[in-house]
């Protein structure tokens, strides 16, 4: 094998900072690994930057006033000057079994090579079994995230709009869904704010058959199940006087009803008419009451059944997009997800992984609790999930909203283009593994290549997401498509007009 580049003494080598100068024609890219012999086994190193340098070029005056009377390139051999050299982070040490910290540097003159595939596959920590988003960068190596590493302590997918995010959380479900018993499989709920994921039940989908869409104008959460403990879950604003209040007759209406059940208007009613409540609690938790059955969406029954329909290997789309009303669907994703929780305690449902889109509007920072009633869940399913298995996946445009107590339960990030500083300072903070140099290349990342920090790989990877297998969904189509459909639509209708 041909070597790309050759070790040199420009400053360094040292442990953190290994330069080499390119031979050959071979491109070497930034975001790329290289690999170089090291006393202890193989030192795998990340391509931070390349530079190109030619003597010739430095002095500014000699370059113009050769440039003005003839061409540097007719009067030097200029070409022959031109070098260029690569600024790597060495990551690891590897002995084809163990890693091992980098703690002594190659010497300069050591030659630098390409890793093959089986190396940086494994190195990586890549699993054969694992779900296939891509190819690493510049490398034809498929990245196979194991299952474990990736989701038992949680997910955070963080980019600013139009980055890719919803893209890659549909490669992740087709990857999901595709899996063998044998290899472990996942019940997926999504909570899918913009209808992006209806498309994996479409006609045409080759997971039609594995997925279940639930309208969110259609959910309907259970009073008789959620207790007064869920409702004050969904309803902070309950004083301690209304809660105990509501709790005794929650508690009458179940033993008083043949069924053991209750619906919102019976409660209403008792609460208007029992004897023993004080007044003013009595007008103000009416007034709370009355609010929450304005949102309708409090009931008798659980609409969708959740215990029945989690089955490994199929996705349950909430869909979102038809609600205008933030804490309804706040409202929706509290409920659900402490029913899961609860359920995976028990035992009741499978191991399931619970997708969470727009999360910064589902688990704010620095809101109050009345204004976020789904964070406390979330943060709970963040800190105690992982023991359960029931896993996290959270997606953000902007971290920086999100609760940090839930952000840093995620023990790994993918992180794809993002440009607001804040937001990167933010994702700096919370991603252990990510050094500066490599956080520098986020902002040039373009739509559908991202970085992969954390527990899922050992080092950071960057990553081309792969194509989807999954159909766009509606919500998807680009303007130009939307415009076209709007003009023949009225053509239609005006050809109709015509003939009557
Ligand atoms: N890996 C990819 N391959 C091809 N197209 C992609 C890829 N990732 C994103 N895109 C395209 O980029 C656009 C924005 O992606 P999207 O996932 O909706 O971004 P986000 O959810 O971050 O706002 C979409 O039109 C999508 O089709
Ligand atoms: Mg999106």
């Amino acid at each position: 094998m041909r070597p790309v580049g050759v070790v040199v003494s420009n400053e360094g080598p040292s442990p953190n900072v290994v330069e080499f100068v390119v031979l050959g024609d071979e491109p070497v890219h930034q975001g790329s690994f290289v690999e170089m012999d090291h006393p202890e086994g193989k030192l795998i190193a990340l391509v931070t930057d390349v530079k190109r340098t030619n003597r010739y070029f430095e002095h500014v005056e000699a370059v113009k006033e050769y440039s003005i009377r003839s061409s540097m390139e007719k009067t030097f051999p200029v070409g022959e000057w031109e070098f260029t050299v690569a600024i790597t982070r060495p990551l690891v040490v590897w002995d084809g079994e163990k890693r091992m910290r980098p703690t002594t540097p190659p010497s300069p003159g050591t030659k630098v090579y390409f890793p093959d595939k089986e190396t940086l596959f494994k190195v990586i920590g890549f699993d054969e079994e694992g779900l296939n988003i891509g190819k690493v960068a510049f490398h034809d190596v498929d990245a196979k995230l194991n299952l474990t590493n990736l989701l038992q302590k949680h997910l955070a997918i963080l980019a600013m709009s139009g980055a890719g995010k919803s893209y890659l959380t549909s490669v992740l479900i087709e990857e999901l869904l595709e899996r063998k018993p044998e290899d472990g499989r996942l019940a997926v709920v999504i909570f899918d704010v913009h209808g992006e994921y209806v498309g994996f039940a479409a006609d045409d989908s080759p997971y039609r058959s594995q997925t279940k869409v639930f309208d969110g104008s259609e959910v309907s959460l259970s009073l008789p199940r959620m207790g007064v403990a869920g409702l004050y879950e969904l309803v902070p604003t309950l004083s301690y006087a209304q809660y105990r209040e509501l709790g005794r007759i929650m508690d009458e209406l179940r033993k008083n009803s043949p069924s053991g059940s209750f619906d919102l208007d019976d409660l209403i009613e008792t609460v208007g008419k029992d004897p023993d409540i004080p007044e003013n609690t009595r007008r103000s938790l009416l007034a709370s009451l009355y609010d929450v059955r304005n949102l309708n969406i409090l009931g008798e029954v659980e609409h969708p059944p959740i215990e029945g329909i989690l089955e490994p290997g199929t996705l349950t789309v909430f869909n979102l997009a038809p609600l205008t009303s933030i804490r309804k669907k706040q409202m929706i994703v509290a409920y659900y997800l402490r029913r899961m929780f609860n359920l995976r305690k028990e035992g009741k449902i499978p191991p399931t992984v619970v997708i969470v889109e727009e999360a910064h509007n589902f688990a704010p920072e620095q809101v109050s609790r009345v204004e976020a009633v789904s964070r406390p869940v979330i943060e709970t399913v963040a800190r105690e999930g992982r023991k359960f298995g029931l896993s996290l996946v959270l997606i953000s445009q902007r971290p920086i909203k999100l609760s940090t107590t839930a952000l840093s339960q995620c023990n790994t990030h993918i992180i794809l283009r993002m440009t607001n500083p804040r937001d990167l300072d933010h994702v700096k903070e919370s991603s252990e593994a990510l050094d500066a140099r490599t956080a520098a290349m986020i902002t040039s990342l373009v739509p559908g290549e991202a970085l992969i920090v954390g527990a899922a790989t050992y080092f950071p990877v960057f990553v081309r997401v792969r194509k989807r297998k999954s159909p766009k969904s509606q919500y998807e189509k680009d303007l130009e498509e939307m415009a076209r459909e709007w003009e023949m639509k009225k053509s239609e209708e005006n050809d109709v007009l015509e003939y009557i």
